[in-house]
């Protein structure tokens, strides 16, 4: 019965599992992608157990070499993973002791599946996080990129979806730009939390072993401890955090890709997104469709679930281990997968959206996206703001009747309005005039968006 479960907790039990209850129970088709930090944890507590004399030097460095084999066997697709067995833990030793003898049944000493896995999870999401943060700043580059061609390309700033005022795509950009270091920032400090060591918390009680626990932080790179025992085997929080970041993260990339999708559409016409990352219709000859952003916006649903499951299954949960928590991996997994996808995707393609300057610019020009310059114009000129934008707005009004835009209005039409109103006011009224009157930290002046990349290239370095 060694290939079974039950031979590594079976003693006080009088008959075998249900066979259904023993597929349904297993987790190892999903949680053996936790093997190699399951490995990693495992040759730490076995280093820890030999320098403590808890087992013999002989005895540790036999379960070492032990584990890397079986790692080996994993690396060259050679291990056999085995429903009977469960999860990714009792696999593993199981193997372990196939492979040694009894000696690897020793592993486990001072030790429980609870805040193994909870070890397990915590050095691989670490890992995920690290990965994550290298293809958020390698967004974070191409966004930059892409920001420093095109500070004086001009576009319109919207509220509402309607025209608002002038903006260049530039400082588009790196407003998407602030969301993503919020979110690096987010998942920097998660990492902190997730990065604490629950191993030694045993089952839940703690062990009557004299443990080191720091030597197995330290061995693990871990850089704090679980405190508390109990709570060191139950808290789930860190990958609840983990979860809640990418979907902050993912409900950015979702309003990204709505605008991408907006502007690649005829009505407005704004950017052009390479063929390769768009396919066609099998029935409309003439379609490109935005697949990419469409997806990404799309998967942030996903994300959102498993935030919310994670939340839920932590919802009511009694201290301290309870088998709920197996249902932690696949929703946080998913995560890991959907993010990590969406943040290749998007890293590929948005360095490569090509702005459409000329349209951008007859879009500018249609909304009276200078309105408020006018209004601050007059304000200059001494004219309370409120009666100015009452001035702009009998202008603005004249405009719309005649179809053209505030700038094409005579400097006699402008004057019926207000004699305050003089020839220079057609500065203000050009886009470029627009933009360069915004010159301060956040404005969307040439000048204010190049300093805004140069510094956000440091912030990310
Ligand atoms: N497969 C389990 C999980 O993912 C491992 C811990 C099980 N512990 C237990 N006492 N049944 O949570």
């Amino acid at each position: 019965m060694t290939d079974n479960a039950s031979t590594m907790w079976g003693g006080r039990f009088s008959e075998a599992t249900d066979s259904f209850v023993q597929a349904f129970t297993a987790s190892v088709n999903f949680d053996k992608r936790l093997a190699y930090h399951d490995i990693q944890g495992s040759i730490a507590h076995a280093t820890m157990l030999g320098a403590c004399g808890i087992i013999t030097d002989d005895d540790s460095q036999a379960i070492i070499d032990g584990l890397n084999q079986v790692k080996s066997e994993i690396e060259r697709g050679e291990f056999v993973w085995k429903i009977e067995l469960e999860d990714v833990h009792m696999n593993i030793e199981s193997r372990l002791t196939a492979l040694i003898g009894d000696v690897g049944k020793k592993l486990h000493t001072g030790r429980s599946r609870n805040d193994q896995v909870a070890t397990d999870i915590r050095l691989y999401l670490r890992d995920e996080t690290d990965k994550i943060l290298a293809l958020l700043k390698r967004l974070q580059t191409g966004l930059l990129d892409l920001a420093d061609k095109h500070t004086d390309t001009i576009m319109p700033g919207f509220t509402h979806l309607q025209t608002a005022q002038p903006i260049s795509f530039a400082h588009h950009l790196m407003a998407w730009f602030e969301m993503l270091v919020r979110d690096s920032q987010r998942f920097i400090d998660t990492r902190h939390r997730i990065n604490q060591m629950p191993l030694g918390s045993a089952a839940l009680a703690g062990t009557t072993y004299p443990i080191d626990r720091a030597m197995t932080a330290e061995l693990l790179g871990f850089e704090g401890i679980c405190q508390n025992s109990l709570d060191g085997v139950s808290d789930r929080d860190f990958a609840i955090e983990f979860a809640s970041n990418a979907s902050i993260l993912m409900m950015h990339l979702s309003r990204m890709s709505e605008e991408i999708i907006l502007w690649m559409s005829a009505q407005f016409d704004f950017v052009q997104v390479p063929d390769r990352f768009c396919t066609g219709s099998s029935i409309m000859p003439q379609k490109k469709n935005p697949d990419v952003p469409e997806l990404v916006r799309g998967k942030t649903a996903r994300v959102f679930g498993s935030l919310t499951t994670l939340l839920t299954l932590m919802k009511s949960q009694p201290l301290a281990y309870n088998k709920d928590n197996q249902e932690d991996k696949e929703p946080l997994f998913d995560v890991v997968d959907t993010l990590t996808g969406s943040l290749i995707a998007f890293g590929d393609m948005l360095p490569n959206l090509v702005p459409k300057a000329d349209n951008m610019r007859q879009a500018t020009l249609k909304g009276y996206a200078t309105a408020t310059d006018l209004a601050d114009y007059l304000v200059k000129k001494g004219l309370p703001f409120r009666d100015a934008h009452e001035v702009v707005g009998r202008a603005v009004a004249l405009g719309v009747a005649k179809g053209v835009d505030l700038a094409q209005l005579s400097l006699d039409e402008l004057r019926q309005f207000s004699d305050l109103i003089d020839s220079d006011v057609f500065d203000c009224l050009t886009l470029e005039g627009s933009l360069n009157a915004r010159n301060h930290i956040g404005g969307t002046a040439p000048q204010a968006v190049k300093l805004a990349i140069e510094q956000g290239r440091e912030r990310i370095s």
